[in-house]
């Protein structure tokens, strides 16, 4: 068992318990919520973003901490670019920001940075940022925190479908070998493998959207729903959504025991 020890909306201590042995291995967020959290404070937008970046910091710790194999946060999906352009080069700029100020703290935790996504539309600098993270935790071995960053689910499935198809027609595949196995590792999560799909996806803020986001990854992935915005978003609302997770029923299809 995982005890912690939180404080309540009332400033009252709260155990959480999680079972240690039913952590997810992998919880992809959609990390939703910003624009509201900074409009209820009369604050631009941006501003929730800002804070929204160090939350990214404590739920990496909580999650690393947990034991969690790869956390997958959707940071700027393939519409985001629709925004205007202020926020969204505010958004560009924050991979910079984030990887200045943590990656030491991140190699100090053993956590291995990945990015998902079309990287090379990515402005210059977004770029640089992203791939100088990965190659500085490369040899980190313990949790994933992987980014999807100008990512979209359908996008990343035409991608696949187009290379799948080059290898049949290079020869170099079977289309009778094709099996999920093949479309699983074609995809822009096939090399986390063995952890490609998630196990939990969380939405914060209230909306109840997958948004393009792990369209074939979330078959059967438990899904959670939590009203808080992401900048209020804490290590202890992380932990209540697992507990969530925790009490659900998986049954990938099958039955339970009881009703064998
Ligand atoms: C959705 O909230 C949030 C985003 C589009 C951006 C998410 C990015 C972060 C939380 C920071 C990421 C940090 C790093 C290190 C890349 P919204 O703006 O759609 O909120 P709203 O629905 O309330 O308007």
């Amino acid at each position: 068992m995982f005890t912690k020890l939180f404080k309540n909306n009332n400033d009252e201590a709260e155990q959480i318990e999680l079972d240690e042995s039913k952590i997810p291995n992998h919880i992809a967020i959609i990390m939703d919520g910003n624009g509201r959290w900074a409009k209820r404070r009369h604050l631009p937008r941006i501003a929730g973003h800002r804070q929204g970046m160090d939350v990214v910091r404590e739920i990496t710790r909580a999650a690393s901490d947990l034991g969690v194999k790869v956390l997958t946060l959707y940071a700027f999906s393939t519409e985001n670019w629709k925004r205007p352009d202020d926020e969204v080069s505010f958004l560009m700029d924050l991979p910079v920001k984030f990887f200045n100020k943590f990656v030491p703290e991140l190699i100090e935790q053993n956590v291995r940075v990945n990015v998902m996504g079309y990287v090379e539309q990515l402005p210059a600098k977004t770029k640089k940022a992203v791939l100088d993270a990965m190659e500085q935790t490369k040899d980190n071995t313990g949790m994933v925190l992987n980014f999807a960053l100008n990512y979209g689910s359908r996008a990343e499935i035409v991608t696949a479908v187009k290379e799948l198809s080059r290898r049949v027609a290079a020869g170099s595949l079977e289309v009778e070998a094709i099996d999920e196995q093949t479309i699983s590792r074609a995809l822009m999560t096939g090399k986390l493998a063995p952890y490609c799909d998630p196990e939990l996806i969380i939405r914060t803020s209230g909306e109840e959207r997958i948004s393009n986001f792990l369209l074939w990854q979330l078959a059967y992935s438990e899904l959670v729903f939590t009203e808080t915005l992401w900048p209020d978003y804490q290590p202890a609302n992380l932990y209540q959504d697992i507990k969530t997770y925790q009490s659900r029923d998986r049954r990938f299809g099958g039955v339970t025991e009881e009703e064998k």
